[in-house]
């Protein structure tokens, strides 16, 4: 297929989406004014966030998101959770122990704060509507735009010549299902994934151009903006490098303070007993300060203005104490949770309860612009 499927404005900002620091730029200023907005109008907004059960959550998507979205909720925001067990099929490792995983991303939202009462907590697997919604989303993209999404093309890259699926050559339209299936109009989201808010928000644009409602000033679909997190920081692993459970530099979530230590106790630092906070220069040291920094909602160079000439011993030290003294509520909810697999089961019941009437709306919408509701 080489025309594009509607006539569409601006390709420019479609392809490169995410990929160079003004369009970066562009979305932390957005983020910003987003925040301010929301501050002042909560009611106004919906969050969709999510996570791949792909494994245990640890200490990077505590700090980096499930913080956050403890945050939005307790300001008032309606918050949509998706466990996208779905999106767990695009990999070619095979699905793992899904339903233990599902059920150990569940305990750790719940364990950080998530009200089952205030937020929506639900599985793609459970939402046969959401789902639906790809059909027509897909008549709305070329093969050409998958192919450049950047994460796709990433995996195509990374296959060695193995094929890929359809599924995930086609994940980021199943993205924009889970967004637009609520009408969420923030998505809390690393930079990583702004080219699939960018491809979401032109399946909503071209959704509505080509079956829009009579009154076009009311879209079916509303256009989500990303919320990149202000805080940013982004967390690595014991080793100084990009976390991964295969790396064995992970703290999660559910280790014991004894594990968290020993994992913590062989953490990669340098031959400078003077510790400094400096990211560039001492990767592995500035790791270990920022998430000290924000266990104990400090500066990190204060952190190491005051271990000093107390070396990497000393830093582990502050750490292992910070840390664990910062989870140890996070991991007796936790506990307590895994203990009473009715309880997370019912929760998980009444999310996906609630997403299906959300997602039945919706649907009733699309069939009724395009004409199919019979
Ligand atoms: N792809 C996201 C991740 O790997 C998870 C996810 C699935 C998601 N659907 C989403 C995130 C919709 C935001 C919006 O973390």
């Amino acid at each position: 297929m080489t025309s594009e499927p509607t006539s569409t404005g601006n390709i420019e900002t479609e392809s490169s989406a995410g990929d160079n620091s003004a369009t970066l730029e562009r979305s932390m200023a957005r983020s910003r004014e987003l925040e301010a907005a929301i501050a002042a109008e909560p009611a106004k907004f919906r969050v969709l966030t999510g996570d791949r059960p792909t494994g245990d959550l640890h200490i990077g998507h505590y700090f980096g998101s499930l913080v956050n979205r403890v945050r939005l909720q307790s300001l008032g925001v309606d918050t949509m959770i998706l466990i996208a067990d779905y999106q767990v099929i695009t990999d070619r490792d095979g699905l793992g122990p899904i339903r233990e995983r599902v059920y150990s991303i569940l305990a750790d939202d719940l364990a950080a704060g998530i009200d089952p009462e205030r937020s929506t907590i639900f599985t793609h697997s459970a939402v046969a509507a959401l789902n639906q919604l790809m059909l027509p989303f897909l008549s709305l993209v070329t093969d050409a735009e998958l192919r450049r999404n950047p994460t796709v093309k990433a995996e195509l890259d990374d296959t060695d010549g193995r094929p890929m699926s359809g599924l995930m050559l086609t994940y980021p339209v199943h993205q924009a299902a889970d967004i637009l299936f609520c009408k969420a109009n923030v998505v809390p989201v690393g930079k990583d994934q702004l080219p699939h808010i960018e491809q979401c928000r032109v399946i909503a644009r071209r959704f509505d151009e080509r079956y829009g409602r009579a009154d076009a000033s009311r879209p079916v679909f509303p256009a989500p903006d990303a919320l990149i997190s202000q805080g940013g920081a982004l967390i690595l692993g014991t080793d100084g490098t990009k976390m991964s459970k295969s790396k064995g530099n992970v703290i999660e979530l559910k280790m014991t303070a004894d594990e968290t230590a020993k994992a913590i106790k062989k953490a990669v630092t340098d031959a400078d007993r003077h510790i400094t906070y400096d990211p560039v220069a001492r990767p592995e040291v500035a790791n270990l300060l920022t998430i000290s920094g924000l266990c104990l909602g400090r500066a990190p160079e204060s952190i190491a203005e005051e271990i000093g000439d107390g070396g990497a011993g000393g830093l582990k030290k502050l750490l292992t104490e910070a840390l664990n003294e910062r989870l140890r509520p996070h991991r007796e909810r936790r506990a307590a949770l895994v203990a009473d697999p009715g309880y997370l089961e019912s929760v998980l019941a009444a999310g996906n309860a609630r997403a299906n009437q959300i997602a039945e709306a919706t649907l009733n919408e699309v069939r009724t612009a395009m004409k199919m509701l019979y």
